[in-house]
């Protein structure tokens, strides 16, 4: 009897201790892609379904986006730099990116946007990406780039309060200078949308030359033509 009311009170206290360390966190995301052709912009609109305790806001916690750039696209460095120092977008980029190469000849990069807490009840993130030139076809057409879902990735230090989250470790930079790497909990929103392929035309590079003597050709008839005309009008 006296080892199970010991075991008990061992229970709920650690129960209770759990239970007042972290806060209940209930987040969304909206994904849309604006524009069709070469140049999209992906926007997120992130959202706490209920307002989080204030205890939520004095802890250290916070959250990057992690979304993987297939090689059908890419984030443009200069210009992510750019919003960067102006801190509009504060991120950075895993991988190296070429922005010439066509997608055939491309590699996956990976873009890290940081978050802060305040930004977790409401805020809205938009990101330029630009669509690769696909190998050409000499059916031309469409490509189709698949988009994946982000991650939302959360680090708290070991002493602050933090959310709730039963989500499984992943390895990032801690911060955008990304000296460091961080052990990130991933946690799970609510996607209100869905996994989405972007098409690209496809260039019929294979018929250039066949266009280009066919032009010429037009063109050339077409001097020839007017030549004669002219040379036969009795001026
Ligand atoms: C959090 O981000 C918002 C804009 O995204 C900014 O206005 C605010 O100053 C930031 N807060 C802190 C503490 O950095
Ligand atoms: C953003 O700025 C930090 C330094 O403030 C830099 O270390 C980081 O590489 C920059 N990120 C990008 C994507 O340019
Ligand atoms: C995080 O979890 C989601 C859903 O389980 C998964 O699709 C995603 O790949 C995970 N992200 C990382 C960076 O592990």
């Amino acid at each position: 009897m006296k080892v199970q009311l010991i075991l008990m009170c061992i229970f709920f206290s650690f129960h209770c201790v759990h239970c007042d360390e972290c806060t209940k966190l209930d987040i969304s995301i909206t994904q849309k892609v604006e524009h069709e052709g070469f140049h999209r912009n992906i926007l997120w609109l992130i959202e706490s379904t209920h307002t989080p305790e204030q205890k939520w806001f004095q802890s250290d916690c916070k959250f990057s986006i992690k979304q993987d750039i297939p090689n059908g696209m890419f984030v443009n460095p200069d210009e992510i730099a750019d919003l960067n120092r102006t801190g509009e977008l504060i991120s950075y980029i895993d991988g190296i990116v070429d922005v010439e190469a066509p997608a055939h000849e491309s590699q996956e990069h990976i873009i890290y946007v940081f978050l802060n807490q305040s930004d977790i009840e409401r805020a809205s993130i938009t990101l330029p990406v630009h669509m690769r030139y696909q190998r050409s076809q000499i059916t031309g057409g469409y490509g189709k780039v698949l988009l994946r879902k982000p991650s939302l990735l959360m680090l708290c230090s070991e002493s602050s309060k933090r959310a709730c989250v039963r989500g499984l470790k992943v390895e990032a930079p801690c911060d955008e200078t990304a000296h460091k790497v961080c052990i990130w909990k991933n946690f799970s929103y609510q996607a209100l949308f869905d996994e989405v392929e972007l098409y690209v035309p496809v260039g019929d590079l294979d018929d250039y030359p066949l266009v280009s003597i066919v032009t010429l050709l037009l063109g050339c008839t077409g001097c020839i033509y007017i030549l004669s005309v002219l040379s036969t009008t009795p001026l």
